[in-house]
């Protein structure tokens, strides 16, 4: 708690007092969002006590508030990946630190495997419910001062605004897909039989993030939102491909920046 109090206060003092209302996490090569963020300050991780720094690539280590659609906002460029051998404490510690700076919704966006055979490359699909197979992030002593021992998992993914995006993107013609998100500990991309594996269990696209940052705002009581970018799909022959998913996920950035910045204006 202190640690997560002192990162706030020296946010506090580095922003003027900013009060996001909405935080937003950027997924690998979707870092491209903030060009549409009206940016008022940029703090870098390694500026802010306590906060720990990215090291993958395509991964950039900073937090930034702005406004966007006319709400002030503060997004993650760059988040922690458990692969990477950060605790899951450490990987859900900014989520803790936005939640005390204020915000009222989380965005999440992230790239991942296409599991369901009908999404192509490059589809946008909005995470409807995940399947954790990472360690939770809430397991040790619960911190009460910031939700109940044992959280309800249900509306993780708040119906009323994937309700909203599914209105913006019919009117702007972005396409959609809808599926579970299967949250892994990674680094290795997935065998085929794993693939099948995580297909058979309900899954509908695989990722190594996502899932402890949307645990840890649903004990806060943050409602959710989460967009993959299906970059590579896993039950196809190709093979999985870092730099491949960096630049689908760039690709696919335009139309998902787009969309985040329509459903926060109507938020
Ligand atoms: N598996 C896991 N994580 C991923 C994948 C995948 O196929 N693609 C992008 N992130």
């Amino acid at each position: 708690m202190d640690c997560i109090l002192e990162a706030c206060s020296a946010i506090r003092k580095a922003t003027n007092d900013f009060q996001p209302e909405v935080g937003i996490i950027l997924g690998t090569g979707l870092g491209g969002f903030v060009d549409s963020i009206d940016v008022e300050y940029r703090l870098e991780y390694k500026d802010i006590p306590n906060m720990p720094v990215s090291t993958v690539e395509g991964h950039k280590g900073c937090l930034i508030f702005g406004t966007v659609g006319g709400k002030k906002v503060v997004a993650m460029q760059g988040r922690f990946h458990y692969y990477e051998g950060y605790t899951m404490k450490q990987v859900t510690f900014p989520v803790r630190v936005m939640a005390l700076l204020g915000i009222k919704y989380l965005f999440v966006s992230n790239a991942a495997g296409g599991i369901n055979t009908s999404f192509c490359v490059g589809d946008l699909m909005i995470i409807t419910d995940h399947i954790n197979l990472l360690p939770n992030p809430l397991i040790g002593p619960n911190m009460a001062e910031f939700g109940p021992r044992f959280p309800d998992m249900h509306d993780c993914y708040s119906h009323a605004i994937r309700m909203k995006a599914t209105a913006i993107a019919e009117r702007e013609h972005i396409k959609l897909q809808y599926g579970v998100y299967v949250g892994t500990t990674g680094p290795t991309f997935e065998t085929q039989a794993e693939y099948r594996y995580f297909k058979a269990i309900g899954g509908d696209a695989v990722g190594m993030s996502t899932v402890p940052e949307v645990i840890v705002a649903r004990h806060m009581g943050v409602p959710c939102f989460g967009v993959s970018v299906v970059t590579n799909c896993g039950l196809s022959e190709e093979k999985g491909d870092h730099e491949d998913v960096q630049l689908q996920g760039k690709k696919a950035g335009e139309r998902m920046a787009r969309l985040f910045t329509e459903l926060i204006r109507e938020l």
